[in-house]
């Protein structure tokens, strides 16, 4: 490989600590294990961090509703994520949490450095307050009539029937659904980050051609030409969250604050974890670090991402993202996802029916480099795993491994010279497959691999080794040559569809390999010859299970409420 070793740091959103993780959150996820897995297989040096969203009113509410403490809530549900995630094979090198001491620290810092900049004021504000359980409450908290179109029990900050978004004052007879008492207006202090400070910093900084998606910059151009605002960063108590700095007056940091600096902090307990890896993690969050940064993010969290997390960063005087890759949100069967329909899926109900691998298998098949969303059809869903990767993929090694095992002790031999020109055909593809992942163009990358399943299918179909096979007389018939030859080229080629589609299907991997006789693949092991001439494979089982219409069924009826 040509390619310098790269040093990258990958980020996918942090889960909030409230709810399971379901299989919209997957969409994410897979899509960044996907790429993740895609540039170790290319030998750079990647580090995949996650942790929960720990903190904020939903979680505090959340632990209260069940007896709990925020703090036993959220350990309870980090298991459960954690779970989750390795049984869909999503390769985190660390998952923790933005309720650590690590994050408590840096986002001190990144506020004090901000404040030592002035970019800080204090203000106060009239703010909607549950006069019933004594709080201020989020916009999410309050429920009226819209006062646009009049649609009845809509948010305080958006209307789910016309779109219009607004202030909670506005919203006519508005309720906190808290206690269902009319919310009062009371003054606080708050604290503002000056947003507005950092503008044509984040103008000229967006504008860098790699850095975010056309869809991305022209959502940037609308905010920038309404102007930004400047942006309140503090909660009263009582709120689950970090303390402010000499705040004696018990004010927390929005939970919008310490995230995004959760990044650093999972990151950086996995360096304090890991002293043998040697990493610096001081060089990696440098303003001039030579590594790379790249979040991956939903649509719906792109203004986090793109202006204040940024510009507290340029506050700070720490590294900026490299590039911000954002995905668009999961339909099911062509619409949002929901409970009544049993679409709604969570991922730990995903795996007591299904297996993980073909949600990624389809997932990546769908997803592409631009923000749009995509849906998960159940009925083309099984087909299509089925069909390709099943049919085409699995099918080529359970052809051959029969006969390989009957005449040849599983071994193979040379190939011949149309067992070659196949093989060429296969690695063909290799730069083309490496570009698309590297884009993000995963739909891509799948229909160029089953391209070349589809070829080396017909390459079976064409030299019919089971007609060979039943034409062998004895242990001297030379057409044992030329049968051993075809399989040859087969388990060859099918050698290198599997590392194609390594990042996305990280077990059929594996059972290929312990098929294959192979310990460690890498995209480098993609030039001919692939395997040694005389490679001993070991007995084949199978490698993956075709999905069953029932399964997928039962596990609707298992989510219907
Ligand atoms: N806690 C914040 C992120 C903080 S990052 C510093 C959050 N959490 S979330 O649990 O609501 O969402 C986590 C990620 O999953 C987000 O990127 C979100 O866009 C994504 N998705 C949540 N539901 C989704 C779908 N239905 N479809 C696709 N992605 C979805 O936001
Ligand atoms: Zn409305």
């Amino acid at each position: 490989m040509s390619e310098k070793k790269r040093k990258i740091l990958v980020t996918s959103a942090l889960p909030y600590a409230n709810g399971p993780i379901h299989i919209g959150h997957l969409v994410e996820y897979i899509q960044t294990d996907i790429w993740v897995r895609f540039q170790r297989l290319r030998g750079h040096q990647v580090i995949y961090i996650g942790a929960d969203d720990a903190h904020g009113t939903p979680i505090m509410i959340k632990a209260e509703s069940e007896n709990i403490t925020p703090e036993q809530l959220i350990a309870q549900i980090n298991t459960e994520h954690q779970s989750d995630f390795q049984r869909f094979y999503i390769s985190f090198d660390n998952y923790y949490s933005t309720h650590s001491p690590e994050n408590k620290e840096l986002s001190e810092t990144i506020y004090n450095r901000a404040k030592e900049n002035d970019n800080i004021e204090k203000r106060t504000i009239k703010q909607a307050f549950d006069d019933v359980k004594k709080m201020f409450l989020p916009d999410r908290m309050i429920r009226g009539i819209c006062p646009k179109c009049k649609a009845e029990d809509q948010y305080g900050d958006n209307c789910e029937n016309c779109g219009s978004t607004y202030a909670p004052t506005e919203l006519i007879e508005p309720r906190s659904t808290l206690s269902d008492s009319t919310p009062i207006l009371k003054e606080s202090e708050h604290y503002f980050f000056d947003l507005p400070a950092y503008e044509d910093f984040l103008k000229e900084w967006t504008k860098q051609p790699k850095l975010l998606q056309k869809e991305i910059r022209n959502k940037l151009e609308e905010w920038f030409s309404t102007g930004l605002q400047q942006w309140d960063i503090s909660r009263d108590a009582p709120y689950f969250g970090f303390a402010i700095p000499d705040t004696d007056n018990q004010k927390y940091f929005y939970v919008w604050v310490d995230a995004p600096i959760g990044y650093f902090a999972s990151f950086k307990n996995y360096c304090q974890n890991n002293p043998n890896l040697n990493i610096d993690f001081e060089q990696w969050i440098n303003a001039d670090s030579d590594t790379e940064m790249h979040h991956f993010i939903g649509k719906d969290i792109i203004y986090f991402h793109s202006l204040f997390w940024p510009a507290m960063l340029k506050a700070a005087n720490f590294r900026l993202p490299t590039q911000i890759h954002a995905h668009g949100f999961l339909t099911v069967n062509g619409q949002k996802m929901s409970k009544s329909k049993g679409t709604f899926i969570r991922a730990k109900t995903w795996l007591e029916h299904l297996d993980p691998e073909p949600l990624r298998y389809t997932f990546a098949s769908r997803l592409n480099a631009r923000v749009e969303d995509l849906d998960l059809d159940l009925e083309e869903f099984e087909q299509k795993f089925n069909g390709d990767v099943v049919g085409k993929v699995v099918n080529i090694a359970s052809r051959c491994s029969g006969f390989l095992q009957r005449f040849f002790d599983n071994k193979l031999c040379a190939l011949d010279e149309q067992g070659e020109q196949l093989l060429t055909t296969c690695l063909s593809i290799q730069d083309t497959i490496a570009n698309h992942y590297e884009n993000k163009e995963y739909a891509m990358a799948v229909r160029e691999i089953m391209n070349i399943a589809d070829q080396v299918n017909q390459y079976v179909n064409h030299y019919q080794p089971w007609k060979i096979a039943k034409q062998i007389e004895s242990k001297n018939d030379p057409k044992l040559a030329t049968l051993q030859a075809i399989l040859s080229a087969c388990i060859h080629s099918f050698y290198s569809l599997i590392i194609y589609l390594q990042p996305i299907l990280p077990n059929l991997t594996k059972t290929s390999q312990n098929y294959l006789n192979i310990k460690n693949i890498s995209w480098d092991n993609l030039q001919s010859p692939i395997l040694p001439t005389d490679h001993q494979l070991n007995l084949f089982s199978p490698l993956t299970e075709r999905l069953k219409k029932e399964d997928i069924n039962t596990m609707i009826e298992a989510e219907k409420s």
